[in-house]
């Protein structure tokens, strides 16, 4: 038996074994599981024999250049000028412990050496893994690819991906592809993880839901690439990085760049165990701010889109606080020259036509109410005829000799100039300063088209440039304004990432607030990322988009399962519908704690009659549950209620209906479910059982 080096990273529940090739030439997984899974021969392991390829393209390389594996997919390119593309590089010793592993590999003919690093989080099962990269050499390198980390997941017959797609108005659309020849890719080239994909895949050893799984999200706000390929061997292998704009980085003699991390998870408890997971690790990014209340939010947007002025939003405000909103937000519209989406966007000034007797004073109105003030920013945009733009046109992406295309009539900033950084570091405390504001809305609503930056010397990577610019700007929030609360959000749910998460309180997953639309887009939401960053509004009904109707309850009860939030144009509400919205705004602050602190199970799909989602924390159990229409109408016709099965209570436990009284055991929760009877003008409940 060929005896390997090996090394073992655990994290909570979970192993992570990597050994070296029996010729020392590259690393390759040996087991990734539940504790103790690496005791046993390696399910990896093959007869090493090939035919027409090498043993590296078969392998399960943690991580391989071109050069070394010339066939089936490199996770390295590189190459000096004048010299052919291609490492063949030698391991150069091991640095680990328990938690952290650094495996470094030496190319001295080209001048490389690449350092493979892994770190498990703790209190979670998710293990980084990232690459860093130094040109040893005298000669600069460019490096065509620089993906973060490969991951191996053996399967049986054909693997089960799901992934999260769509497009503006529809992010997060759960889909499922079985791979079992070939190669699956999704990714970005819009500066920002897009609304086409988020940077997450899980893969499972079946096709079932309960499979096992492991999953990948990559922590970049820019530009990625994630692939899925069926290996020869029966194993799929997950290339992940980021993807430079100009199509390879020059690295200078001396210099390191280090990939962004891929955060690699896994659970034995298949897509459901799976986003506990990731939940978790978002509360870990959380860090402190986790305890923060997320507060019930009023947004002004859809009642009033442009029309922004003090009167009209303090009568939105004043209607907010009655119904018991704790935070105002207005949103685009409120600085000067922004009557409509073609003009205003730099000069971050607000209008004194609309706020005659000064913004100080209208803030001060909103918190008179009892409300906490926010405001909407999109720091990274310019319109051409703004002030911001006369001053500086060598601020935008541009190429000389080429049109500058509009997009939502505007342009993008180059975030990578350090100029531009202080000017939106300038500009938001400046904002922050003058007015009492405490919560922030970072808006992104273009990508950028002609990317260029004339006149730059040497070699540029504008994508990698901007993220840094951007995740600079936001730890500049979260250091000088810390108890200011950050929404991200880029036109809905495009720019969604770890790295965006680790730095903002909430997101905003979609502009699509259609009630039977949302509850979609968050059922896939909710595979990747937890309750508390999900912000999520009632709107008014039909909508803009999806028009089917749902009820106000429903409304409320979808919006719940994530961090509530109000859109609607309460001025055309009824005192009806308004003293409805303030019992459910009273009940969701009662059981809020449960909403964002509680491990979640996604019960049923969008495509089922009912879709619901179950909240443990500590006594209590929270069962969001929604109508999804199929049964409108079940009171004409003979029929037993919907049900739904909750999981992962005490079967001998009693658990009591703290609404109806009902008293259900657990063994009857779990092997029936709890019931629902649903009619036209009964479509979503919100149960809170209390254990006894
Ligand atoms: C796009 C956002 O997603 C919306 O919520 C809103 O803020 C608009 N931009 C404003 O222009």
């Amino acid at each position: 038996m060929t005896s390997y080096q090996r090394w073992t990273l655990r994290t909570e529940h979970t192993s992570y074994t990597v050994r070296l090739s029996p010729d020392g030439s590259w690393a390759e997984l040996d087991a990734w599981g539940p504790h103790g899974v690496e005791t046993g021969p390696s399910a990896l392991d093959g007869s090493r024999r090939t035919h027409f390829i090498t043993p590296a393209d078969v392998a399960p390389a943690e991580y391989l250049p071109h050069g070394l594996r010339p066939f089936n997919g490199a996770d390295l390119i590189a190459s000096c000028p004048g010299h052919e593309r291609g490492i063949w590089w030698t391991f150069a010793g091991a640095q680990a412990d328990e938690h952290n592993l650094r495996l470094t590999f030496l190319d001295d003919v080209l001048g490389l050496r690449t350092t493979l690093c892994y770190a498990t989080v703790p209190g979670t099962d998710v293990l980084h893994r990232w690459t860093e990269l130094t040109c040893t050499g005298t000669q600069e390198l460019r490096l065509e690819r620089i993906d973060s980390a490969a991951v191996n997941v053996p399967v049986a017959a054909g693997a089960r991906l799901t992934y999260l797609t769509g497009q503006w108005s529809q992010e997060f659309q759960r889909t499922q592809l079985d791979l079992t020849r070939g190669t699956f890719t999704m990714g970005s080239t819009q500066g920002a993880p897009g609304h086409a994909y988020a940077p997450w895949l899980a893969v499972q050893d079946g096709t079932t839901d309960t499979a096992p799984a492991y999953g990948v999200a990559l922590e970049w706000p820019g530009n990625w690439h994630i692939t899925a390929e069926a290996e020869p061997g029966g194993a799929i292998r997950v290339r992940a990085g980021r993807v430079p704009h100009e199509g390879a980085v020059v690295l200078a003699p001396g210099a390191t760049l280090t990939t962004p991390r891929l955060a690699c998870a896994f659970s034995p408890d298949g897509l459901d165990g799976l986003s506990r997971v990731w939940h978790r690790y978002d509360r870990r990014l959380a860090g402190d701010r986790l305890r923060r209340t997320r507060k019930v939010l009023y947004n002004s947007w859809e009642a009033t889109g442009f029309d922004v002025d003090a009167a009209g939003q303090l009568e939105l405000a004043k209607a907010a606080a009655d119904i018991g909103a704790e935070l105002f937000v207005v949103d685009d519209g409120w600085f000067t020259g922004r009557s409509d989406d073609t003009g205003g966007l730099g000069d971050w000034y607000p209008d004194p036509e609309a706020f005659p007797q000064g913004f100080d004073r209208f803030v001060g109105d909103v918190r008179g109410l009892g409300l906490d003030f926010g405001l909407w920013i999109e720091p990274e945009a310019v319109s051409p005829g703004s002030s911001l733009h006369a001053a500086h046109p060598d601020w935008v992406y541009r190429i000389d000799g080429r049109p500058a295309r509009l997009v939502r009539n505007q342009l993008l900033l180059d975030l990578g100039r350090t100029d531009v950084q202080d000017f939106v570091i300038g500009t938001l405390d400046r904002l922050l300063g003058t007015y009492d504001i405490g919560y922030l809305k970072w808006d992104m609503n273009r990508p950028p088209t002609e990317r260029g930056r004339p006149g730059a010397v040497g070699p540029v990577d504008l994508d990698a440039e901007h993220v840094a610019g951007y995740l600079r700007v936001l730890d500049h929030l979260r250091t000088a304004h810390p108890d200011v609360t950050v929404e991200g959000c880029a036109g809905g749910g495009g720019r969604i990432d770890h790295a965006t998460l680790a730095r903002t309180d909430v997101v905003w997953p979609s502009d699509n607030t259609a009630p039977l639309d949302r509850m979609t887009v968050q059922h896939g939401f909710l595979h990747a990322h937890a309750p508390h960053v999900m912000s999520s509004w009632v709107t008014d009904a039909p909508g803009v988009f999806d028009p089917r109707p749902r009820s106000l309850a429903f409304r409320f009860v979808n919006a719940m399962c994530g961090v509530l939030g109000v859109g609607a144009d309460l001025r055309a509400w009824t005192p009806d519908q308004r003293a409805e919205a303030a019992r459910w705004i009273a009940r969701y602050k009662e059981v809020r704690e449960v909403l964002h602190h509680g491990e979640v199970r996604l019960l049923g799909t969008p495509a089922d009659t009912t879709c619901g989602v179950q909240y443990d924390f500590g006594d209590r159990t929270v069962v969001a549950a929604l109508s999804t229409g199929r049964l409108d109408g079940a009171p004409l016709v003979p029929g037993r209620p919907d049900r739904l099965r909750l999981r992962a209570l005490d079967p001998a436990a009693r658990y009591r209906d703290t609404a109806t009284g009902t008293t259900y055991s657990g063994a009857h929760l779990l092997h029936y479910g709890l019931p629902f009877t649903w009619s036209a003008d009964h479509d979503a409940d919100l149960v809170v059982l209390t254990r006894q």
